[in-house]
Formats: C-alpha cells, structure tokens, sequence
C-alpha cells in the first residue's frame, strides 16, 4: 500500500505535496519523492526513509519551484527501497512523471515488450512500465494515451500523472485502487485518502474503478473508460485527520481486522495463473525439493503461531515433515539442522533479533531458507535464499492481524506447490478453489459475528479466558489466546482440548469462561465432549463454530461462527471472530489496543 498525492493551482506546489505525503505516511513509509513542473521542465527529488528526508531534501519544498505536481510515499512491494525504486518515475524523454499506489501483475511481460521496443528502465518496480507505455501512447492527448495505458495493464492502480505539454494540469485514473479528489477554490487536488485533502478542502469527489480525471487550477473533468464525461457530486467530508488515518475505524487495529480480506486477496491473486499456483519468486527446482527431509518453520510470536497453523497444510499435501519452533528457543537448542532442512521463516517486519539469530544459525548449518515477510528488503529478506511477500500493507497496530492472516494463507500455498510439485496431491483445483475463497470468507466471518462486541460487555471482567481446540482449531486458539493476552491484558491460555484431563482441568471452576474452537469436522465429536466435560464443572462455554452446528449449538452457552471452510484453511477463518473479540474486550477495559503497554510493533534487540 503507496500513498499519492498530487496539486495544481496558484500556490507552490512542493510544500503542499510534502505536507499531504507526511499525512499518507501511515500508507508506507520506505522512500518517498515529488516531481513539479515549472516553465515546462519536470524536476524530481526522491529519497530513501521518512518523508522528513524529502523535506530536507527540499527545504520544505521552498527549493523547488512550481504550481503543478505530484508525490508519493512508497510501501515497496516490487524492487527493494532505494531511490532509483523510488516514486515519480520518468520517462525516457523527461516529458512525464508517474506515480502509483497498487500492484501491476502483468508488469514483467509488459517490460520485456517496452525493453525489446527500446526503452530503458531506470528501476526495478512494477510501476516503470506505466511511464513508458504513456509515453509511447501520448499523441497530444493524455486521456486518450492514459486510456490506451491502462487497457494494457492488469492489477491495481491508483496513478498520478503530469506531462510538460500540459502546464497547468495533472491526471489521475483508478482501478481498485483509493483514489479523490479534492475540490478548492482556483486548485483542485488528488489523494489516496482524506488525510492529505482535509487540511485544504473537504469538498472531495471519490473516483470509481475505470475513472479518469484531469485536473487544472479551475476544473475539474472525470471520464469513464471510453473517454466519456461523467457527471460526478461533490462530497463533504466531516471526518478529522485523526479519524481519515483509521479509514473512519476507532483504531489502526480494528482498520486493520476489515483489511484482511483484501490483504489476503492480494496475496493469493498475482500467485494464481491459469489455475495453477506460481511462485515466480521461489525458484526451487524439484531436485532440490526432493532433497529436503523436513521443514523448520522459525519465528517469534503470532509470527509462530502463524507457523503452527500452516504446519497441518504442509504436512497433509506435501507429507513433508515439518517441525515449528519458537526463534528464541531454535538459536540456542544446538539444532539437527543440515542441507536437507528447509528453512521457513515468518517475519512481519523482517527485523526481529530472535528470529534472524535463529536464521543465522541455522543457514550456517547447511539449511536454505525460506522468508515469509512484509517488509521489502528487511533483515530477513536480505539474508534469505528465497523470499515470499505477504504484500498485507503497511501494519501500525502492535497486534498483528492481517499479518498473521496473510502469513498463514502464504504457507496454505505453499504446501499446496510442494505437494503439485511432489506430485501428491489428487484434489488440486479443489484445494486451490479453497485458498481462492478465503478472502470472501474472511468477509463472511466479520459480517456474522456483529454480536461479538455484546459478547465482550459479558466476558471483559473475567479473571482468565481458557481457548479450548485440537489440531488446527487448537493452532488457531495459540493466536487467539496471545490476541486476547495482548491487548486487553486478560490472562487468557489456549490448550489442547484432549489435554484438560491430565491436569488444567483443575482450574475449571464455576463460572469460569472457556472459548471453543469447533471447525475441524475430523475432531468435532472429542471437542464437543471436552466442552461437555468443562460444562459440568461449572465453565460457561463460549462456542466458535459453523452456523448449522447443532450439536454444538445444543450445548454451549454462547456462539460465535464462521463460514463452512476447508479444515485444512480453516485457521485465516476461525481468527477473525476472535481478534474482533479480543478487541471489543480490550475496547471495554479501555486499554490502548493500537499501542499496548510494553509491547513494541518488532523487538529488534535480544
Ligand atoms: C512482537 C509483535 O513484538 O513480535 C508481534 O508484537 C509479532 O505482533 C512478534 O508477532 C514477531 O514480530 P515479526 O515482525 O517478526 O513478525
């Protein structure tokens, strides 16, 4: 996720820029740039880190004269964050700068085509092919070339463009990308969200899919996709920057649960070719797949329990042994680890000390590893053999929600490639319309649990929560434990349901509060006895399971639910109702859930 931003009027535009690319800045934050026309001329500043560098850069935008421009503020998802990766990027002749927010997923065929055609490529990002092809397409007519431009490209895209033939004006088009614009008096604006509008104007004009606008000092024009004027309102917008930074969500958290569909979409759709899995970043050969005896999946966290709710995937597909170890425990266990391990490791932000140690000493036992981070050109992306990106976005909340949830749908495809690879599996298309599911099921699972926040005004006292499941239910009560833990600073403790027996089930006393993980068909039956067998002494049993679970529904005191589901998937399912939970909980005791007490977004010392 990019931020853009873009002006034309009376006043200097870079100041203007900088001020709207510092409100984006929660949108991503690896580099950052601004292009501004003057007399003609296109000039360009680009820098690696923070927006405050651009403003160093620039002076607060007094060194760059010119009413006309557009920035961006970068979330790498293709090219590492460097300045040549860096958006505006300029055509071969300096007569445009583009800027883009979304994934361009024919972006190498295209390149390959513009290279052989003669152009040169200054970057390695997705976003140069979009220069270039308006550049070959503009005859004078930038909406007729922007049209052309986008007919050839498949993906997302919110885009910014200026041409130094067109004074005065900037451009913009969308497809499934945020993209307004904001109306003011004598200069008009652009922007991926409100935060870097309301400041100037809150009258605003939201862009729909296959729109496009061209903006000068005193107009504004919207096309449709075959170049027709579309009659567009103008809206107000009442929200305070504060609140346009959460998207209008109470917290970056809560924002940050409604994006998993999305998140998740973007992870699995640029993979999935002609029904097939492809992992263009992977690379490994099936020899050397078959060289492999097991999988050592390392992280720290929901980062590792994000690794235990893949391991049944893997193992189920690809009959590939796979062990989950915690990185703080991995680094120091002296481990069996040799040239016939692979490596997985799970980062969000790539930087956590524990989880590179852990990765250090075990590539120096002969292991390849395997990256699963969010985080382009972070520690762990570096040092890896391979890297696979979950592409969830920027994530500000300490509690990570899409990041789990992505990092698990990346490991359901990857044990559903090995085993394609291995040649083991018989029900490929099923498994794969499975993970093709998953976004709208996790859209599912947060429409059907709207109680969820009447459930919190009952639980939010509890002295401790039990989260009861096996097999992957029980994976998935790991992280729904630590959820609740973490932001809501309730004891709360996940346990193998088939464990209670032989001990905890001591502490099952009156009243006492135990969450149920019901989704895995295979397992159900036990489950449902270990809830009956809590019930009798007293617990009052909160149920998560399917709609039509009658059996289950017969017996539990309280539900939460979610969409029938693969088993083997069911893990990016089952987790919403319970971050929604651990949230509204948290929102009950008043804690400060995007920030909880003694806890930091990545620990990056031991
Ligand atoms: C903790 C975070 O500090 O580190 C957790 O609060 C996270 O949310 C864990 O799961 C691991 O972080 P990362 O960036 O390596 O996934």
């Amino acid at each position: 996720m990019c931020g853009i931003v873009g002006f034309t009027g009376q006043q200097n535009a870079a100041p203007i820029l900088l001020d709207g690319l510092k409100k984006l800045e929660y949108r991503g934050y690896d580099s950052a740039g601004i292009a501004v026309m003057c007399d003609a001329q296109i000039s360009v500043n680009k820098v690696t880190g923070r927006i405050a560098n651009l403003c160093e850069r620039t002076k607060d935008g007094e060194a760059v004269p010119g009413t006309v421009g557009i920035g961006h503020t970068r979330w790498a998802t293709h090219g590492a964050p460097t300045e040549e990766n860096a958006h505006p990027h300029l055509s071969n002749d300096g007569r445009f700068a583009v800027v883009h927010n979304g994934i361009i997923e024919n972006y190498i065929a295209l390149r390959e085509k513009l290279i052989k055609d003669g152009y040169h490529f200054d970057s390695e990002t997705d976003t140069e092919v979009i220069v270039h092809l308006v550049e070959r397409y503009y005859k004078g007519d930038m909406l007729e070339a922007l049209i052309k431009t986008t007919n050839k490209l498949q993906g997302s895209y919110a885009l910014g463009v200026i041409c130094s033939e067109e004074p005065g004006k900037i451009y913009a088009a969308r497809e499934a990308s945020p993209l307004i614009i904001g109306v003011g008096a004598d200069e008009n604006y652009f922007a991926s969200d409100v935060t870097a509008l309301v400041n100037h104007t809150r009258n605003v004009i939201y862009l729909e899919d296959g729109e496009f606008a061209e903006l000068s000092p005193d107009a504004v024009h919207v096309y449709d996709c075959l170049g027709k004027p579309v009659d567009k309102k103008v809206t107000r917008v009442l929200w305070d920057v504060q609140a346009a930074e959460k998207g209008g969500y109470e917290h970056f958290m809560l924002k940050e649960i409604m994006e998993q569909p999305a998140a998740v979409k973007a992870t699995i759709a640029p993979r999935v070719k002609d029904g097939k899995i492809v992992f263009e970043e992977l690379g490994i050969t099936l020899p050397q797949l078959k060289k492999i005896r097991k999988i050592v999946i390392t992280a720290c966290g929901s980062a590792y329990y994000a690794g235990c709710a893949g391991k049944y995937a893997i193992e189920h597909l690809s009959k590939i042994p796979v062990e989950v170890e915690l990185a703080s425990e991995l680094r120091y266990s002296d481990p069996l680890i040799d040239e016939h391990t692979l490596l997985v490791v799970i980062s969000q932000s790539g930087e956590t000390a524990d989880t590179i140690a852990a990765m250090k000493e075990c590539k120096a036992r002969g292991a390849k590893s395997l990256a699963i981070v969010n985080v382009v050109g972070s520690t762990v992306a570096k040092l890896a053999d391979y890297t696979v990106y979950t592409w969830a976005g920027p994530e500000i909340a300490v509690a990570t929600t899409k990041g789990y949830t992505t990092q698990v749908t990346v490991l359901y495809m990857l044990a559903l490639y090995f085993a394609d690879m291995l040649d083991r599996v018989d029900d490929y298309s099923i498994r794969l319309k499975a993970i093709e599911s998953l976004p709208r099921k996790i859209q599912q699972a947060i429409d059907i649990n709207s109680h969820v926040q009447y459930l919190a005004q009952k639980y939010h006292g509890s002295k401790s929560l039990f989260f009861i499941g096996r097999n992957t239910d029980y994976a998935t009560a790991l992280e729904g434990s630590l959820k609740m833990k973490e932001i809501s600073y309730l004891h709360a403790e996940a346990y193998a349901a088939g464990e209670l027996k032989h001990g905890t089930i001591a502490l099952i006393e009156d009243h006492q509060p135990v969450i149920a993980l019901c989704c895995n068909p295979m397992i159900m039956e036990k489950t449902l006895s270990n809830i009956v067998e809590v019930k009798s002494r007293g617990a009052e049993v909160l149920a998560l399971t399917f709609k039509n679970n009658q059996k289950i529904l017969s017996v539990a005191d309280d539900f939460m639910f979610i969409p029938d589901i693969d088993a083997l998937f069911s893990a990016v399912i089952e987790i919403v109702p319970l971050q929604l939970l651990a949230y509204y909980v948290a929102k009950e005791n008043g804690c400060d859930i995007d920030k909880p007490k003694n806890l930091a977004k990545s620990v990056t010392v031991e």
